[in-house]
């Protein structure tokens, strides 16, 4: 009996070794998971040109100077240009009638700030119009009219030279914590837009109240 217990202990794995080895295979499978997961959360949730990322456009994308809006669905938003000291069809209201000028191109948010319809740009009117309950928005994205709460977010944007390095002083500021419009640069040959860096529009006087025609 002595001998055949003795036969047992040298071929098999003995209770010890067997919780060792399981005790090692826990500790290696805890550690393939941390590692796993601290590789997701260091990677970037986004890749360029997936909304949530960056879109990097050739300059060819930005509108002229208060023409109709350029639409990128993919990137959900809008560019405009702007320039309220040149009179045109599409500002409903003149700047020195709201107090607030604005000139410069800029990154719209396509979803309406009441409970988040698509919008579009309604050329008819001049103006984006919310077809779920009737807000409609300037060219700036500044509402006109409820039951909007504010106005149209925006996107921080970035002018690129032609090795896509940007220009300096030509991205997007922050004041009163909104996105304005960019002066477009000498020398730009791309548009960067960050869909993840929306800020929220402000809110600000309807323009139908300045126009005293609110329905
Ligand atoms: S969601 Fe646009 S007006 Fe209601």
């Amino acid at each position: 009996m002595a001998s055949a217990a003795i036969a047992t202990n040298t071929t098999g794995i003995s209770r010890r070794e067997f919780l060792h080895y399981i005790w090692g295979a826990s500790i290696a499978l805890y550690v393939a998971q941390f590692s796993g997961l601290l590789i997701w959360f260091l990677l970037p949730r986004f890749r360029e040109g997936e909304f949530g990322g960056e879109f990097i456009l050739p300059l060819e994308a930005v509108p002229g100077v208060n023409a109709q809006p350029s639409n990128f669905p993919d990137g959900r938003f809008w560019l405009v240009n702007l320039d309220s000291d040149e009179p045109n069809e599409l500002f409903t209201l003149a700047s020195d009638e709201t107090g607030v000028s604005f000139k410069g191109v800029a990154a719209i948010y396509k979803v309406c700030t009441h409970l988040g319809c698509i919008y579009p740009w309604t050329a008819a009117n001049n103006r984006f119009e919310c077809p779920c309950h009737g807000s409609k928005y300037r060219l700036d994205g500044r509402r006109i009219e409820s039951p909007a709460p504010r106005s149209l977010d925006r996107f921080p944007l970035t002018f690129l030279d032609a090795d896509k390095n940007p220009i300096p002083g030509a991205q997007s500021e922050l004041e009163n914590d909104f996105y304005q419009p960019v002066i477009l640069p000498d020398g730009a040959a791309f548009i960067k837009v960050n869909t993840g860096a929306r800020k929220l529009g402000p809110t600000e006087t309807l323009l139908c109240e300045f126009a005293g025609a609110c329905p």
